[in-house]
This record gives C-alpha cells, sequence and structure tokens, in this order.
C-alpha cells in the first residue's frame, strides 16, 4: 500500500501553553482555537492514497487558489485526489468583476497545479446567483442575456482543453414545494431558456468541455426540487442541448438525509437519461451527530462510505468531489455556513486539521475499492 504523506509536523498539534503560566505543559490545537482541530489525537488510521484506489473515477477536492502555497497541504492534496475545483476562485466576482474585465490568475495558478500533479480539472461554476459580480444584477433583461453569453464565452474559451468539466448552470432552482426556477436570481428572469443558451454558449467556447448542471437537496426522491431538474434533464437531452452530467452537490445534513439506497436510485435514473451524474461537492458534518468524539467519527465513516458506495454502484457515477479536504479549511467552519448545519464544530471532511486521514477517509477508500 502506498502511504500516505506526512500531514503537518507533530509539533504543531500542540502548543505550549507560555500565556497562561503553566510552563510546560501543553494542549492540543483546537483548545488553542485551530480552525476544525478535534479533540484529543485520534489514532491515525492507515488509508491507502486515495486517488490509488479510485481506478478511473475521478475523486476530487475544492481548495482555493492561496492555499497551495502551504506545501504539507499541496503534498497530501496531490497525493490523494486526481481532481480538483476551484473554491471561490473561478466565481464571477473573482473572475469578472468589472464589465468585460476578467482576472484568471488565481484560477490559473489551481490549473497549472492541476496539471504538475496528474489531476483533472472541474471548473465551478458559470451561471449562478450567488458571488455574481454586483454589476450584474442590476442589467436589463437583453443586456443581461448578453453579459452572461459574454461570461460563459471568454471563461471557458480561457481554459479551453484544460479545464475538462464545467458546472456551467449552478442552484437554479428555489428550495420548497414549487419547484421553481429561484426567485433571488437575477437570471429567472430571463426565463428558462437561459440555461439552454448557457450550456450551448459553454459548447461552442470548448466542444470537448463536459457540461453540468448542479444543485443542492437534490440528492434523494420526490422532493420538489429533485423532480424539477430531473424534469430539467430531461428536456434539455431531448432537445439536444450539450449537457453532459448532473452534479449532486451532497452536502449532507446527518439530521435529515436520504438513505443510501434511495441516493442510488436517484443516480440511476439520471444517469438512465444517458448523463453522466457525479457527486460535486461532499462533506459530512458531526456537529449534531449524537455521541462522543469517536462516535461521531464512525457514523460520518459510514455515511460517506454509503454515499461514495452508491456512486460506485452507478455505471455513470464517474466521480466524487469532496468540499474542501482537511477540516482547517472547509466552508463550516464560517458560522454563517455552518448555521445551516446546527451546531458545529463540523470538522467535515476525509482529513483532520493537521492533514492526517480520519476514518471518514477509511470509508472512503473502502467504497472506492468496492468494500
Ligand atoms: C462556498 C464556499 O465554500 C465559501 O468559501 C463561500 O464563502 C461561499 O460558497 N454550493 C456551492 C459552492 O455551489 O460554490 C459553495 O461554496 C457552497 C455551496
Amino acid at each position: 500500500m502506498k502511504r500516505q504523506p506526512r500531514g503537518l509536523p507533530s509539533l504543531h498539534l500542540v502548543v505550549p501553553l507560555i500565556l497562561s503560566g503553566l510552563a510546560g505543559c501543553i494542549v492540543p490545537a483546537h483548545e488553542a482555537g485551530a480552525p476544525g482541530a478535534a479533540p484529543g489525537k485520534a489514532p491515525t488510521p492507515e488509508v491507502p492514497l486515495l486517488r490509488s484506489v479510485a481506478g478511473a473515477r475521478r475523486i476530487g477536492a475544492a481548495v482555493e487558489a492561496q492555499r497551495l502555497r502551504e506545501p504539507a497541504l499541496a503534498k497530501v492534496l496531490a497525493a490523494n485526489f486526481n481532481s480538483l475545483t476551484p473554491e471561490n476562485d473561478m466565481k464571477w466576482v473573482n473572475v469578472e468583476p468589472g464589465p468585460g474585465q476578467f482576472s484568471f490568475q488565481r484560477g490559473d495558478a489551481l490549473v497549472a497545479f492541476a496539471e504538475q500533479n496528474g489531476m483533472r480539472f472541474r471548473g465551478h461554476t458559470l451561471v449562478w446567483h450567488t458571488q455574481l459580480a454586483p454589476w450584474v444584477a442590476g442589467l436589463p433583461r437583453e443586456a443581461l442575456h448578453a453579459a452572461m453569453i459574454r461570461h460563459v464565452t471568454n471563461v471557458v474559451e480561457h481554459w479551453k482543453g484544460r479545464v475538462s468539466q464545467w458546472d456551467v448552470v449552478n442552484e437554479a432552482f428555489a428550495d420548497g414545494p414549487g419547484g421553481q426556477l429561484r426567485a433571488d436570481s437575477p437570471f429567472t428572469a430571463l426565463g428558462p431558456t437561459f440555461i439552454e443558451d448557457a450550456f450551448r454558449a459553454a459548447h461552442a467556447a470548448d466542444p470537448a468541455a463536459q457540461l453540468f448542471y448542479n444543485d443542492y437537496e437534490i440528492e434523494g426522491l420526490g422532493t420538489a426540487k429533485a423532480e424539477a431538474v430531473y424534469q430539467l434533464a430531461q428536456r434539455l437531452k431531448a432537445a439536444g442541448v450539450p449537457i453532459g452530467g448532473v452534479g449532486f452537490q451532497m452536502h449532507v445534513d446527518p439530521r435529515h438525509w436520504p438513505a443510501a439506497g434511495v441516493i442510488r436510485q436517484n443516480l440511476e435514473r439520471f444517469a438512465a437519461l444517458g448523463l453522466s451524474v457525479e457527486i460535486t461537492e461532499m462533506d459530512v458534518p458531526v456537529g449534531q451527530i449524537p455521541g462522543d468524539h469517536a462516535r461521531k467519527l464512525e457514523e460520518q465513516k459510514r455515511l460517506a462510505h454509503d454515499i461514495v458506495a452508491a456512486c460506485v454502484a452507478v455505471s455513470g457515477c464517474s466521480g466524487v468531489t469532496f468540499w474542501g479536504f482537511t477540516d482547517r479549511y472547509s466552508w463550516l467552519n464560517d458560522p454563517q455556513w455552518g448555521a445551516l448545519r446546527g451546531r458545529g464544530p463540523h470538522r467535515p471532511l476525509p482529513f483532520d486539521a493537521d492533514y492526517n486521514p480520519k476514518p471518514m477517509a477509511a470509508g472512503i477508500a473502502a467504497a472506492l475499492a468496492g468494500k
């Protein structure tokens, strides 16, 4: 078995309590406030490098370009993942902050890192109501449509041949019972055809890129949003729109979450439309899982295992991407987002805050290996 690279040096796990006057004592990093750090040092499980057991499947992580400057993080990332996704650096506000003013540097750094390390690249995201540049939202209809097409075209062309998969449209549908396009997106004013227009523009800019519709809380069967996205996928396929896949974000909420068998059934029906399906933003927060730290980690492992196994069981499921990979940097460490999943700390990712594999990583590796 290929061994995991070492995470942060063990010195990093402990912080001398110099300031408190208890000279000579040490406290775990979490008590000193390291983000995502776990209580005490859990034994590190022997886990194969995830990409060594992923086969042809994508096993990916979302990161920010600035993190690549940390050698220990970069090493564990490249050793375990065969795919990279920009957590924020390719979103509209960052890539086109002013009309026609494109800024590709941070995205370029991520793409270069992926290429240097033999990783594929999942672009995220072209058309989304959030992290949109402020100038976009106020545009009148025709100008908004033109701005959308120009954005999609320029961004996809810039990374043509290097970004193999794009989330073209993200989160177009509202939560709740109606299955409507969301009222809080400026793109909704363009009518439902904005979705196919965005896909066609992306395809014209890079015909080889695989184009995805991506959303959250569509993982199970029977919710209005899952049904609306299924109908959209059916309609786009029937109309010959160049959609290649549907991304299921899979931000797990352990308080209410579909069973793995239901997730599998749902992935299967989308795949039966002739689409790839992928898990695109998985994390498994433990804050609301009952029990002590060890129990939480075991339940997190089980949930992650069963979801990855559901993907492995569906031949059209081409990959799994995690939303981050180390508990040190998760969007759920930010109280604004963490509150969506109840009380923290959430520690939602397969590697701990010192980049050592957690039981969750072992569960993922086992599922990838078909166990
Ligand atoms: C999140 C990022 O992780 C945060 O850093 C940022 O502040 C907000 O967006 N669905 C998505 C992702 O498609 O782009 C979001 O990423 C998480 C939810």
